[in-house]
């Protein structure tokens, strides 16, 4: 039978840009889906089809946007949208597969949120009540706690809000508050009678369903529910009636029969999940009511630990009483908060990292997911992101261990075997298959899965980096550089790069909920249509890979370069300058262009242009094609790799050049690169460099460090002339 299953991230208040934490649930969330999608009927692990639908949508009302949009002289409606419109970018740039991204300001969350409203109104839970809020009178408007300032009442610190004191702590009503004052106009805000609609918590009903809906077993974390019974209490004397309405002037949804109410923003923004649900199957042409219906249906939340309240009693409560039937399988999956160096994400204080200036920098969004994967985990903990953490964890796992593996055996596939890969497998080859994949009798590949499915993606990711270190050894104990140099072991060398490959595979089949560019790039490179988990069970492991004609090798990742990890934190105010939109050529190793970059412009970050020159001037440099056969640390220079190129002259050359900082000399191993091939040989300390390589690099090292060699189009071969 098929599961189905409907995912959701918290949706984000469509008031700001993403931050990084917000990248990080939406990275946890699609990991899931994605290690869902991969399952098919009659796994090893037993498993099911997974039918996956995986939305969200921009939270939009309440009084900060309406304010926000007030303040930049457009309507609420315009101000979202051009929040909505920015997303994409991210969302992309890290590979998240939302099915579906809606809002809540939408005809279906209307309806939906005002059809809960009346079942919860039918079923006696809604009470009116008279009570006292601010108002401010210049304004005309009711406040909001966060629109009233004033001394904290406990510790008398000045210009606090009006829930809590940021500086002791101290939660309190804005009543309380000394001095208070509207945010908006500096007035003193007044007390103004007001009947407001409570959704009854204190029935005695919702504290029967909550206690029951809590302790079914696999629904929550067991510290959300030993945190959410002790909010109940014993006998739920300690739930109050939630305040669900809010006073016009509102960016909001209308409540039913109470003109000048609107429903108060956390009433309507869960409500936007099954909005953004019913959009997309509509878009489909699919039935959502079937498919809410549908006892096989599960739903799970994954949100972080600041808005337990709202996901834990009210909105559970919210579906129960108004007869939702998917109450019986949702799930919510809480995480920690992200913290970045150990402090809290601040701009002033410098530590928060922009998304996009992480894509910018274009650093690997396969780094960040692989990095936050290794550091998540099932329970509700924070988690830091450390720079030097980052660079080590990636380059040691994924360059080190991982993509090592083929970029050291693929080669030798291509160039000695045309392609191929061996008919079958030696004794030895399957003995170490087993060893790389099997633990205490048990298959790896499965503990992993259920790592994946219990969202353990640290110890998944730990376990397969475990199978790459086996692999890893197979291959340093066999070593196929040294077998290709012997004519007698060409029989060897097959069946090593053969094992070595199909172990790879399994590597990548497991890594794909990670990793889902890289996994497409060697799902291309080794011709599957496309890795299922099905593939990584018994003879499923490397039959369909035997005698199997393979293509061509491309590196598939770059190392972390440790600057560039730098220039990602926000720097203090003021704001860092936007990073360079494109990089001059510049040559190494000579000194870089002494031309002042852009400063002055105040246009453009990019370095100004140099004199023009004529074509006789440009015919003057001889640019090749050069093949890097060989590349190799220069002991005693911090700064230089040692090339020998290949530019179809029936000779190599040597040649120096300064870009160490970036490349590890196996990554360049094999590529093509361009050469200014007839400037004068320099005697270098090293010894003589004949021609130099060339390389991107911005003008100003500082902000931007970054240096990339040139890499010509597929097709260009050594010794072709670039004109
Ligand atoms: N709009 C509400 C959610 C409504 S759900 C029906 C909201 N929005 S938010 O933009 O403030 O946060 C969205 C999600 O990002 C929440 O799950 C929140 O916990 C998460 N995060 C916010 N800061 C975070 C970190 N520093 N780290 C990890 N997640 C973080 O709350
Ligand atoms: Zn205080």
């Amino acid at each position: 039978m098929t599961r189905k299953l409907f995912v959701t991230t918290a949706l984000p208040y469509a008031n700001a840009a993403f931050h990084i934490g917000h990248m990080m649930e939406y990275i946890q969330a699609d990991i899931w889906v994605r290690f869902q999608r991969m399952q098919r009927e009659g796994n090893a692990q037993g498993g099911q089809k997974r039918e996956v639908h995986f939305v969200c949508a921009d939270d939009t009302h309440g009084t900060p946007i309406m304010i926000a949009a007030e303040k930049e002289n457009i309507t609420p409606q315009e101000f979202v949208a051009k929040i909505a419109a920015g997303r994409a970018q991210y969302l992309d740039g890290f590979h998240i597969a939302f099915d579906n991204w809606y809002s809540t300001d939408s005809p279906e969350n209307v309806e939906l949120s005002q059809g809960i409203y009346r079942k919860l109104r039918d079923a006696g839970l809604i009470v009116t009540k008279t009570v006292d809020r601010f108002y401010d009178p210049v304004k005309g408007m009711f406040l909001a706690d966060r629109n009233i300032k004033g001394e904290c009442p406990v510790c008398h610190a000045k210009d606090q809000y009006g829930d809590n004191c940021e500086v002791c702590g101290a939660a309190y009503q804005p009543t309380e508050l000394i001095n208070p004052f509207s945010v908006f106009t500096g007035s003193t805000p007044v007390l103004k009678p007001s009947e407001q609609y409570f959704f009854k918590l204190s029935d005695p009903r919702c504290f029967a369903f909550l206690k029951q809906w809590l302790n079914t077993p696999g629904r929550l974390q067991p510290e959300m529910v030993n945190k959410v019974s002790e909010w109940l209490g014993e006998a739920g004397e300690k739930l109050a009636d939630w305040d669900i309405s809010r006073d016009a002037p509102y960016f909001g949804i209308p409540i039913p029969d109470a003109p000048g109410k609107f429903f108060y923003v956390w009433l309507d923004a869960p409500v936007g999940y099954l909005a953004s649900l019913k959009n997309y199957f509509d878009k489909q042409g699919l039935d959502v009511e079937a498919f809410l219906n549908d006892p096989a249906a599960e739903q799970l939340h994954f949100i972080g630990k600041d808005i337990v309240s709202f996901h834990l009693l009210f909105w559970p409560a919210m579906l129960n009483f108004s007869g939702h039937p998917i109450i019986d399988n949702l799930k919510v999956a809480v995480h920690g908060h992200l913290t970045v160096n150990n402090e809290k994400m601040s701009k002033s204080r410098g530590t928060g990292i922009s998304p996009l200036r992480y894509l910018e920098l274009g650093m690997n969004p396969e780094w960040l997911r692989y990095y936050l994967a290794f550091k998540l985990n099932a329970k509700v903990e924070d988690l830091d992101f450390n720079g030097d953490d980052f660079v080590a964890r990636v380059n040691s796992d994924l360059i080190g261990k991982y993509v090592n593996i083929a970029s050291r055996c693929a080669g030798f596939i291509a160039k000695r075997f045309d392609g191929k890969l061996a008919d079958s497998v030696s004794p030895l080859g399957r003995d170490w298959i087993c060893k790389a994949l099997m633990h205490d009798g048990a298959e790896r590949q499965a503990s992993v899965a259920a790592s994946f499915e219990a969202r353990e993606y640290g110890r998944a990711l730990r376990e397969i980096m475990e199978i790459a270190d086996v692999i890893n050894q197979y291959v340093d104990e066999h070593k196929p550089w040294i077998l290709a140099k012997d004519d007698t072991k060409t029989a060897e060398l097959h069946d090593v790069c053969t094992t070595a490959l199909i172990l790879f595979r399994q590597l990548t089949i497991m890594l794909q909920p990670v990793l889902p560019q890289v996994a497409a790039r060697v799902a291309e490179f080794l011709g599957d249509a496309e890795l299922s988990w099905a593939d990584t069970h018994g003879a499923a492991v490397y039959e369909s890979m035997l005698g199997r004609t393979i293509g061509t090798y491309t590196h598939l990742m770059q190392r972390v370069d440790a600057k560039m990890v730098e220039n990602l934190f926000d720097k203090p105010a003021p704001a860092a300058p936007a990073p360079a939109v494109a990089a001059a050529a510049t040559a190494t190793p000579a000194a870089a262009p002494t031309t002042d970059a852009g400063e002055g412009d105040g246009e453009s970050d990019i370095e100004a242009l140099a004199p023009t020159i004529t074509i006789d001037d440009f015919a003057k440099i001889d640019l090749r094609v050069a093949k890097i056969v060989n590349c190799e640390h220069v002991e005693g220079s911090t700064k230089l790799l040692r090339l020998t190129l290949d530019v179809g002259e029936g000779r190599h050359r040597n040649v120096f050049s300064g870009i160490k900082s970036a490349y590890q000399p196996e990554d360049l191993i094999g590529k093509l690169t361009v050469l200014v091939a007839n400037l004068a040989p320099r005697k270098m300390k090293f010894g003589v460099s004949e021609g130099m390589v060339l390389c991107a690099s911005a003008a100003d090292e500082k902000t931007n460090p970054g240096l990339y060699l040139l890499d010509p189009m597929p097709g260009a071969t050594p010794g072709m002339r670039i004109r």
